[in-house]
């Protein structure tokens, strides 16, 4: 038996190992969008979502992807199974391992699915951590790709906090060959490890990594505008500290306008419009923020047919 693949993280996987889960999901994507159907690659597996904080797209779109590749998907809410509190989370892992072909997992503490991938004998993949979101990247380079043809050399400028989102993207960007610029207040960087991590990542595919405070600056030239919240899930008692230091950093009509015309505003939703980005620019001709949502659905099948396969 070869050994199981977790799907934790970006920086685990090689840029060939990341094309090949995208060219997966275009093509059961052409499939599913030609004649709705696709092959029951995954005929017979389950995929048990675990969920310690709330989802709307990521929980719809696997439940989706295990249904349309003829699996089967449930959920587990917090109240449920109460991971490392009701029970130690090694014994969640082993247990669950039993039942399931794979575990999704949405937690706080990012060492939590790492210790549930320790665990599990089945692949583990990571809904969303405090540290990174690896699924929302795959989708966010697939809706780039198929925008502008090509990631490699795209400029991609993330507005806002360096949060989970932000690690993600900039690991995809560095693994792929597009440069990457994360601008936003000072205190609010992506974590230091890895900033590291994306420039060796960086030096590899000759993209380029930068930080800076100056919004206006930082989107010049950029064909990607990409903001998050400023409040993510479990930083609520943060919020009136942060509602102070990221208004400089929203995204609207006037920053947009600074970016190449050709620019796109992605966002991975869900957005607190008037906050991070205006109602203007989420819905204007630039924004392909719904297009990206629906990537989730066929970027987790490329995902979910390399790990379970
Ligand atoms: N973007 C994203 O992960 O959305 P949900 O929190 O709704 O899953
Ligand atoms: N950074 C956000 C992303 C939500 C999908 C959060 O963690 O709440």
């Amino acid at each position: 038996m070869s050994e199981k693949r977790d799907f934790l993280a970006i920086a685990d996987f090689s840029a060939a190992e990341l094309w090949r889960m995208l060219e997966r999901a275009l093509d059961l994507k052409r499939q599913w969008t030609t004649y709705r159907r696709n092959p029951p690659l995954l005929a017979g597996k389950a995929l048990g979502m675990v969920f310690q904080k709330p989802s709307l797209r990521t929980r719809v779109s696997f439940e989706m992807a295990m249904q349309h590749l003829g699996g089967y998907a449930f959920y587990l809410g917090p109240q449920e199974i109460g991971l490392g509190k009701r029970e130690a989370i090694s014994d969640v892992a082993r247990v669950l391992a039993g039942y399931v072909d794979a575990i999704m997992a949405r937690v706080f503490d990012h060492e939590h699915v790492v210790e549930l991938a320790r665990w599990a004998e089945v692949p583990v993949i990571n809904g969303l951590s405090d540290y990174n979101h690896p699924c929302q990247a795959m989708a966010d380079v697939l809706t780039m790709y198929e925008h502008f043809g090509h990631v490699e050399d795209l400029r991609i400028v993330f507005v806002g906090d360096g949060n989970n989102v932000a690690v993600s993207l900039m690991h995809a960007a560095a693994k792929l060959g597009a440069h990457f610029t994360w601008v936003g207040p000072q205190g609010y960087e992506p974590p230091a490890d890895a900033v590291a991590q994306a420039r060796a990542f960086a030096a590899e595919s000759g993209s380029e990594i930068r930080l800076l405070h100056d919004p206006h600056e930082a989107v010049r030239d950029a064909d990607v505008i990409y903001t998050d919240t400023w409040v993510s899930m479990g930083q609520e008692e943060e919020a009136q500290k942060r509602m102070q230091v990221f208004p400089p950093y929203q995204v609207n009509a006037d920053l947009v306008a600074r970016a190449k015309p050709t620019a796109i505003v992605m966002h991975c939703l869900p957005a607190h419009r008037g906050y991070e980005i205006t109602d203007e620019v989420m819905d204007g001709p630039q924004s392909v923020v719904f297009q990206q949502a629906h990537n989730r659905l066929h970027a987790q099948k490329g995902i979910l047919v390399e790990v379970l396969r």
